[in-house]
């Protein structure tokens, strides 16, 4: 059974998506383990970093995207399939990489979000919203050793569905007032989240992004958020931190012509990822 972990911040561009992307590229590519993907903010910002723009429009035409799970549930239809609806191998680097499958979303999952609401009072498959994605998803989570969640800077009943069937959280932030500022709160209403639906779900810990060494603020925001870890306010801070780098900017484009993980990335940052991964491998397992 796969472990599921989703990645979560209340801010937007805090490095969620470059997170939960280059994760699971390693945790596939450089550790062998089976991963899936599952896009869950309506950007599309991992689809379209991880397939090609033209196959992923004609699957969203074709329903085989999150998109269509939801909708079916809001409209009583029943056009999801899920086998139809997982890409292979996907990556921008050359021919993708082998075991990292990716569910893609859609720029509909905006509409489709508004209307969840009355899935509650339909009557129709689910009584709520949240047990969605567990109801649809959970016979696939076997086939992968991990499930990779990118979820939208909000904890909206889609990004709860994703919640409802994660083992772990990783809460990724660059060490800046603003985008820590929110962490005590994502704590908060998941833990009470949980205690309300009585899922296990546990925070693994935060993933310091778009680090500037020998910053003030970033290294002053970094030893706070330590105190408070060893307090035992806050989760584990993982290391390494991952730094501001142009490379992993030019590395969102889906055309990179990289070849390696080491060429998208260059060495230094695919060396970075790679002891993130490992620790994390740790705990999780
Ligand atoms: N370490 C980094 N160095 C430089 N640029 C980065 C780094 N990490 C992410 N970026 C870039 O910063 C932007 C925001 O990152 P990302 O999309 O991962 O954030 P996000 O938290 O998922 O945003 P959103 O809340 O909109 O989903 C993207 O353009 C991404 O390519
Ligand atoms: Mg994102």
């Amino acid at each position: 059974m796969a472990y599921v972990i989703s990645t979560i911040n209340l801010k937007g561009g805090v490095g969620k998506t470059q997170t939960t992307i280059a994760i699971s590229e390693f945790l596939a590519s450089s550790f062998g383990k089976k991963v899936l993907i599952i896009d869950l903010d309506p950007q599309t910002n991992a689809t379209v970093s991880l397939m090609d723009e033209t196959r992923w429009l004609n699957m969203d035409k074709k329903g085989n995207t999150i998109f269509q799970l939801f909708s079916d549930k809001v409209y009583g239809t029943e056009v999801f399939d899920i086998n139809s609806s997982i890409v292979k191998n996907v990556s921008n680097i050359n021919s993708g990489i082998q075991n990292l499958d990716l569910l893609p979303s859609s720029l509909r999952l905006i509409d489709i979000q508004d209307k969840l609401p009355l899935v509650s009072n339909s009557g129709y498959f689910v009584k709520t919203p949240i047990t969605i994605l567990k109801d649809s998803l959970g016979s696939i989570l076997e086939n992968y050793d991990y499930v990779m969640i990118d979820c939208p800077p909000n904890l909206g009943l889609i990004t709860l569905a994703g919640i409802y069937i994660s083992d772990y959280y990783i809460i990724p932030t660059v060490p800046d007032i603003l985008s820590t500022y929110g962490i005590p709160q994502i704590l908060t209403r998941i833990n009470s989240f949980k205690k309300d639906t009585g899922i296990a779900i546990k925070p693994l810990g935060i993933v310091i992004s778009m680090y500037r060494s020998n910053n003030r603020l970033h290294d002053s925001i970094i030893d706070s958020l330590k105190y408070r870890e060893r307090k035992g306010d806050y989760p584990r801070i993982f290391e390494p931190y991952i730094p501001l780098s142009v490379r992993v900017s030019e590395a969102a484009e889906f055309q990179t012509g990289a070849a390696t993980l080491g060429q998208k990335y260059g060495y230094e940052l695919a060396d970075r990822y790679t002891k993130l991964v490992r620790e994390i491998i740790k705990y999780v397992e």
